[in-house]
């Protein structure tokens, strides 16, 4: 069957396409169907099934006889570290871990908030809690301990399993302190810590409250699985909406286990026992399901990679891996990319390895360029496959399905809807558009298994962010359209999300961030082009009146405000003064055209602004900043 066979037998039968990819999954009991609509618009998947993730990443290979297969390859060029875990010895980690959490109290239905670098801990602390039916929450590295607060004190966790420390090229990232300060500042306390110390760095330990992740684990009889109902969270992902306030998207046990492994085959093309590298962060979604769980579910070998794409120690490091460890489907952000094209335009460092063994790269996270798509398909000799999803559904809406047939690339889109997803274009009324015209991307309800049942906590703000403005779908925050063939193209957010080197942010946020400052009067955060990043963050401030002092200092508190507050993740680095927004008569700020001026781009002036000139005044604080030429 070619992709439009398949995509016509899902939208025929969508139960029925979706229980048999659900005969991929060891269910302690099966589901006696796949969805469940009482409750429309929430849907669920696979409710009444009873199941355990770690099972089915993990044990059920090695019962099947794979248990001298490595499960995890981890490679850190920052340390020099080169290690393989079979998938026994990752059972019996994780067993341990799981036995020393459950000793501690630790349950099914329990927050465990887990801040780690890119080691395979990370990895084997994530699975204990799904061996336990307890709910994870991975915190990215990059955020400030005011971040980690805010979703300690969201999620209220019993534990936090941290890591004394995660480096970065040229400097240590000290996640104690951090721990330790978002603690104090959360309101929930959680019972204890559990600290992995790596010799890098040994953190002092709270003496009663944190615990030697070794130590910890000394004499504990293992933990069996702990079988979960399908509709289960398996863990809590936070992501960057319009607010400082993080979502939390909830993912659900049943679909999650059948929609990753389907996805292994049919859009990466691997096969059991191959090796399979994302090449992104355990903090974000591309980790959760392509470091860890998908490849693991499906019996593939999973790389753990920490490092850059260069700098550790150079351009070539993604080669090296990709021929030392004899990768087949290499996942990475076009970021990435753009930084290797940048250090090594003729691509030399390339002739320096046999990359043969690999058979596609797939980019996501942000758009990916025509410029880095012709470039990496023309040096790497493989299909580039750009493929669009996000935090909320898990995995890919649209690809290309080279598993079951690959279809012609089209540079600038990432291809077709997968099965699963209905995806049309909308205008402002919610009526489907045509084939060509640009509107808001939705997807018609229900969204398949293994996406966003609803944000932790926060049923109304689930409803109202992606349920609400079009009803009866899903609302994306993208906008783009669709060709004639059904190629689907992304264009920007209708919000204000911005994608900093692959990384999902909210200016609203750091806007929080800056108004908060003494100084400013009032503020906005805009989302700039950047060559390197995708887009740049830059915020224009207005001072309080009577406030005479050195532009630049104020400048340089904010910008540590946005690093301290949110974290380096954020890369803010540039602000200027200005004496005023421009603004709607109603007074809502146009970032839309500041964006557009600070792009060098044409914009429209709006019939309803308030004050044309302020428009110039931006300008030229822009150039300023060397922008808006
Ligand atoms: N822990 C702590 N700090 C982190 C971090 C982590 N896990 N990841 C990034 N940071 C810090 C960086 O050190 C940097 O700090 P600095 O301001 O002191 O230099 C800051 O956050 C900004 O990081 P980043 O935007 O990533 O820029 P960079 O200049 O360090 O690196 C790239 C540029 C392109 C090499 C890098 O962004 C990259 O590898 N991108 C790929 C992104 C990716 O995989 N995204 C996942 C989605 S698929
Ligand atoms: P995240 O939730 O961090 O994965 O970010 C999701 C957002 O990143 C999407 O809503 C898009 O705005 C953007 N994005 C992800 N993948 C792509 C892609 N392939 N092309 C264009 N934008 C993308």
């Amino acid at each position: 069957m070619g992709y439009k066979e398949v995509y016509e037998a899902w939208q025929q039968d969508p139960d029925a396409f979706w229980m048999q990819a659900a005969e991929a999954i060891d269910w302690v009991e099966k589901p006696s169907k796949a969805l469940f609509d009482d409750n429309a618009p929430l849907y669920e998947w696979f409710k009444d099934a009873q199941v355990n993730t770690c099972y089915n990443a993990v044990d059920r290979h090695v019962e099947a006889g794979n248990g001298a297969r490595t499960a995890i390859i981890y490679d850190s060029p920052i340390t020099g570290i080169k290690q393989k875990i079979s998938y026994a010895q990752l059972r019996s980690r994780v067993a341990r871990l799981a036995g020393a959490l459950r000793a501690r109290g630790v349950e099914k239905g329990d927050r465990v908030i887990i801040y780690m670098p890119m080691v395979p801990e990370a990895l084997e602390a994530m699975l204990a809690c799904a061996r336990l039916g307890a709910v994870h929450s991975v915190v990215f590295g990059g955020f400030a301990a005011h971040e980690l607060a805010v979703r300690i004190d969201d999620c209220t966790p019993k534990a936090i399993i941290a890591a004394s420390c995660g480096l970065e090229p040229g400097r240590v990232v000290h996640y104690k302190p951090l721990l330790d300060g978002a603690i104090e500042q959360a309101e929930h306390k959680p019972e204890f810590c559990v600290i992995f110390q790596r010799e890098e760095e040994v953190a002092h330990l709270e003496e009663g409250r944190d615990h030697d992740w070794h130590a910890f684990q000394y004499g504990v009889q293992p933990a069996e699985c702990v079988p979960v109902e399908g509709d289960h969270p398996a863990y809590i992902l936070y992501t960057s909406g319009t607010t400082g306030a993080p979502k939390g998207v909830v993912r659900p046990t049943g679909g999650h286990l059948v929609a990753l492994n389907w996805t292994m085959k049919n859009i990466y093309n691997v096969d059991r026992g191959d090796v399979f590298w994302a090449a992104s962060d355990v903090g974000w979604v591309v980790g959760h399901s392509y470091i860890c769980y998908g490849p693991l579910i499906h019996g593939n070998t999973t790389v753990v990679f920490e490092g850059k794409p260069i700098g550790t120690p150079d351009a070539g490091t993604f080669w090296r891996v990709i021929e030392e460890h004899n990768v087949r489907s290499f996942f990475t952000a076009p970021t990435a990319l753009r930084a290797i094209k940048r250090e090594d335009p003729k691509g030399l460092l390339l002739r320096d390895y046999d990359i043969s063994c690999l058979r596609a790269l797939y980019l996501a996270g942000e758009r990916a360029d025509p410029d880095t798509i012709e470039w990496a398909q023309r040096e790497m000799g493989v299909p580039v496959y750009d493929h669009w999803w996000q935090t909320e559904t898990g995995w890919a809406i649209a690809g290309n399905p080279a598993g079951i047939e690959a279809l012609p690339v089209k540079i600038g889109s990432p291809t077709v809807a997968m099965p699963g997803y209905d995806v049309q274009i909308l205008d402002e009324g919610g009526h489907p558009m045509k084939p060509g015209e640009l509107g808001a991307i939705a997807v018609k309800l229900p969204l398949p298994p293994g996406t966003l049942p609803t944000l932790w906590n926060a049923e109304e703000r689930f409803r109202k962010s992606y349920l609400t403005t079009f009803p009866g779908y899903y609302e994306t925050g993208d906008a783009g359209m669709i060709d004639e063939d059904g190629y689907l193209y992304i264009m920007a957010r209708t919000d204000d999300v911005i994608n900093v080197a692959g990384h999902r942010l909210s200016t609203g946020a750091m806007e929080e961030v800056l108004a908060g400052h003494e100084d400013v009067a009032e503020c906005a955060v805009i989302g700039v082009s950047d060559a390197l990043k995708g887009q740049a963050p830059v915020g224009f401030l207005c001072l309080n009146s009577g406030v005479d002092r050195d532009e630049a200092e104020v400048v340089k508190e904010v910008v540590k405000r946005v690093r301290d507050q949110i974290g380096p993740v954020a890369a803010f680095k540039l602000a200027v003064v200005v004496d005023r927004l421009p603004k709607t008569r109603s007074g809502k700020i146009l970032r839309g055209i500041m964006v557009k001026i600070a792009d060098g781009q044409d914009y429209k002036m709006p019939a309803t602004i308030d004050d044309p000139a302020i428009l110039d005044e931006i300008k030229v604080a822009l150039q300023r900043l060397g922008m808006a030429k």
